[in-house]
C-alpha cells in the first residue's frame, strides 16, 4: 500500500535527501544535490570515509567534487553520517538514494550483498522508534547496478526487513525506482549537473514525479553555474518501468565497451593494410549515425563499471539461457588489446628477460586515481613475469598502485620513470603524459628506446625525429 502524492508539497526547501555510499556515484549525487539546494546527508559505512568526508577532504581524487562538498557543507545543505544514522535518515527524507558497489563476484555476475544488506537496514529504519506513518512514501532510488529484477528484489528485502523489525507490511511506505548512473570517473560533477539524459525507471506515476521535480532544476538546467556558456539549456528526462531503466544501465555501458572493442579490431586491420585508424575513426564518428566520441583506439577498456557491467549482463544472459556471442567477442578483443602491447614489446626487444619498462600513467584513465580494472597492473603483473622490471608513473594514482601491486617500482616524475629504460608504455594518457618531451625521453631511455603509445596520444612524427623507435595502435 503506497500513500498518496499530494501534488502541491515539493519545493527545493522542502525536499530532503539521504545518499546511502559515498563513494565516486554517492557523492557526487550528494554534492550535486546539495548544490541544486536540497539539504543532503550522504551515509557510508566506513567510518574513516565519514571522518574525512566531515574534515572536508574527499577520500579519493575526483576533480572538482572537494570544491562542491566544502561550499555544500559550508552552506549547511550536505552533511555527512555512518551507518548508524539510517533510521534518522529515512524518517526524515522523501528520497533516499543507494548507491554502494555492485562487484563481479566469483561467477561474474553482479554480486548484490551490500545493496541486499542496505535494503534490509532500509525496512528496519521504516518501523524503528519514533517513525511516524509518512505523509507520503519513501522513494528508494536505486543507483546501484543491478541486473534487471534488481529493484524487485530490493522491494522484497525491504519488506522482509520491516516485517523482522516488527512492523505490518502495510506500514511498509515505501517504493523502489531504478535511477541508473551515467556519470565518469574524472568528470564525475560535470556528467551529473550536465548529463544527457536522466534515466528513472518505476511501476508506478506517483514516484516518477516525484523524481521528475527532485531533478527538475538539472531538466530545466536552473541552477547557478561557473561554466559560461552553459553547456545545456536543457536535460531530457526518460522515464521507464523499472527492468527497463535497469536494462538501460547495461545496455548503454556494454554498446560503449563494443564500441571501443570495434574501432580496436578496426586497428588491428589498419596495422595489417597501412591505413591510420586515427583516420578512419574521424572518417567514421563525423556520420551522425555513428558518433565521434569512444572511437579511441589503444590498450581497450577497463575502470570500475565497463568490465562488471559487461560480465554481468553475459552472466544474467546465460541464467535466462541466452548466448551473447557479440558480448562475448567484445570481451575477447578487449582482452586481446593487452596482449598486442606485450607483442609489441616483444617485437622489438627481442626478449623482455632483464628488460626495464616504464609504464607511464596508472589509474585506468586520466583525472582518477581509481586503480579498478586498471591495465596498468595487469601488464606490469605480466611483464614481471615475463622477466622484465617494470618501472610505473602517475601524477594522482602512484602511492595506490605501488600498495596494490608489489614488485612495480613507483615514481613520481616521468623522465624519472624513463631514465634508463629500454621500452616505454603509454597506459593512460594524462596531460603530463601527452605533453612528454620526446628529445628529453630519449635522452633518458636506454636502447632501444621504445616508446609503445598504448592511447595513440604522442605525435609519431616528432617521436621519432627525437630518437625514438615509436610503436602505436592501428597507425604507422
Ligand atoms: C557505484 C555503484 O552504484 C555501482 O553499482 C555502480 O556500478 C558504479 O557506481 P561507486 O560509487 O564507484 O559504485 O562505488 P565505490 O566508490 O566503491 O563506493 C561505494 C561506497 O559505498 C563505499 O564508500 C562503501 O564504503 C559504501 N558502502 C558499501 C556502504 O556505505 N554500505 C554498504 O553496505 C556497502
Ligand atoms: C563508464 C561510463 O562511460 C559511464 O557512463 C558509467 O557511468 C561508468 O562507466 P568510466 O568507467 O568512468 O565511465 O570511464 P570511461 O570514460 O567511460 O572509460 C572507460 C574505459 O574505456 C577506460 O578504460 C578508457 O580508457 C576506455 N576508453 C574510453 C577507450 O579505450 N577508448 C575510448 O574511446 C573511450
Amino acid at each position: 500500500m503506497h500513500g498518496m502524492y499530494p501534488g502541491d508539497l515539493l519545493t527545493v526547501d522542502s525536499f530532503e535527501v539521504g545518499v546511502i555510499g559515498a563513494g565516486y556515484v554517492g557523492l557526487a549525487t550528494g554534492a550535486c544535490l546539495a548544490h541544486l539546494g536540497y539539504k543532503v546527508t550522504c551515509l557510508d559505512r566506513d567510518e574513516e570515509r565519514i571522518t574525512s568526508l566531515q574534515e572536508g577532504t574527499v577520500p579519493f581524487y575526483e576533480p572538482a567534487l572537494d570544491r562542491l562538498v566544502a561550499r555544500g557543507m559550508r552552506s549547511g545543505h550536505l552533511s555527512f553520517g555512518g551507518a548508524q544514522e539510517l533510521a534518522w535518515v529515512v524518517r526524515r527524507t522523501d528520497v533516499v538514494f543507494v548507491a554502494v558497489g555492485t562487484p563481479q563476484g566469483d561467477d561474474g555476475s553482479a554480486d548484490l550483498a551490500n545493496v541486499a544488506s542496505v535494503a534490509g537496514q532500509i525496512g528496519h529504519a521504516l518501523v524503528s522508534e519514533g517513525s511516524a506513518s509518512r505523509e507520503r512514501p519513501l522513494v528508494v532510488a536505486n543507483k546501484s547496478t543491478v541486473p534487471v529484477g534488481g529493484g524487485d528484489y530490493v522491494s522484497a528485502l525491504i519488506e522482509e526487513g520491516v516485517l523482522e523489525g516488527g512492523g505490518a507490511t502495510a506500514k511498509a511506505d515505501f517504493v523502489v525506482v531504478s535511477n541508473p548512473e551515467f556519470l565518469r570517473e574524472g568528470s564525475a560533477v560535470y556528467d551529473t549537473l550536465f548529463p544527457d539524459r536522466i534515466v528513472v525507471g518505476a511501476d508506478s506515476r506517483g514516484p516518477l514525479e516525484i523524481m521528475r521535480r527532485l531533478y527538475e532544476p538539472i531538466i530545466g538546467q536552473d541552477f547557478p553555474t561557473e561554466f559560461d556558456p552553459r553547456p545545456k539549456t536543457a536535460v531530457p528526462f526518460v522515464s521507464t518501468d523499472l527492468a527497463s531503466a535497469e536494462m538501460i544501465k547495461y545496455a548503454a555501458n556494454a554498446f560503449l565497451a563494443t564500441k571501443i572493442s570495434f574501432i580496436n579490431e578496426i586497428s588491428a586491420l589498419c596495422e595489417t593494410t597501412g591505413a591510420n585508424v586515427s583516420l578512419v575513426a574521424n572518417g567514421i564518428g563525423l556520420d551522425g549515425r555513428i558518433g565521434s566520441r569512444f572511437l579511441n583506439a589503444g590498450i581497450g577498456w577497463g575502470g570500475s563499471c565497463f568490465p562488471k557491467d559487461v560480465s554481468a549482463l553475459r552472466a544474467a544472459a546465460l541464467a535466462y539461457g541466452y548466448e551473447t556471442p557479440l558480448l562475448d567477442a567484445t570481451v575477447a578483443v578487449n582482452e586481446g588489446q593487452l596482449r598486442r602491447v606485450i607483442e609489441k614489446l616483444e617485437r622489438h626487444l627481442d626478449t623482455l628477460m632483464g628488460k626495464r619498462v616504464a609504464l607511464l600513467g596508472l589509474s585506468f584513465k586520466p583525472n582518477t586515481d581509481d586503480l579498478r580494472g586498471a591495465p596498468s597492473l595487469e601488464i606490469a603483473r605480466q611483464l614481471n613475469a615475463l622477466g622484465a622490471t617494470s618501472v610505473g608513473y602517475d601524477p594522482v594514482a602512484g602511492i595506490l598502485a605501488g600498495r596494490a601491486l608489489q614488485g612495480l617500482e613507483v615514481v613520481f616524475d616521468p623522465y624519472e620513470a624513463l631514465e634508463g629504460a629500454n621500452a616505454a608504455v603509454v597506459v593512460t594518457e594524462w596531460e603530463e603524459v601527452k605533453g612528454l618531451d620526446p628529445t628529453r625521453a630519449a635522452a633518458s631511455m636506454r636502447e632501444p628506446k621504445l616508446l609503445v603509445d598504448g592511447r595513440n596520444a604522442l605525435d609519431p612524427t616528432s617521436c621519432r625525429e627525437a630518437g625514438l623507435l615509436y610503436a602505436s595502435f592501428g597507425r604507422e
